[in-house]
């Protein structure tokens, strides 16, 4: 499914993203930039941060507890749109997705 992201210096790049894949490895795989994701997927680092575009917010699943408490860590934090890149299965649905990534 194709995915566009906003790197932090405003380039957009729509990628290729495979299907039952993290957003953040999906992301990490074309070199998105932004996305540092230092802890590797676990849930633990909030390097992986990314803000969902308006209109998308509401059709992912929700963010888990773990979730919610790493992206307290999060700069520049939003209440709607922010997200951890790694925890979001990139599923059919997605196609077409824009994500915004804030930067460190
Ligand atoms: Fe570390 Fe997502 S990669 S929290």
């Amino acid at each position: 499914v194709n995915v566009t992201f906003i790197e932090p210096d405003g380039t957009r790049r729509t990628i290729s993203a495979a299907i039952g894949a993290s957003l953040m490895q999906a992301a990490r795989n074309e070199g998105v930039a932004g996305i540092e994701a230092e802890c590797g997927g676990a849930c633990s680092c909030a390097t992986c941060h990314i803000h969902i575009a308006e209109d998308w917010a509401g059709r992912l699943p929700e963010r888990s507890a773990l979730e919610l408490d790493m992206l307290d860590f999060a700069n520049r934090f939003d209440p709607e749109a922010s997200r951890l890149a790694c925890q979001i299965t990139v599923t059919a649905d997605l196609d077409g997705l824009l994500v915004d990534v804030p930067g460190q």
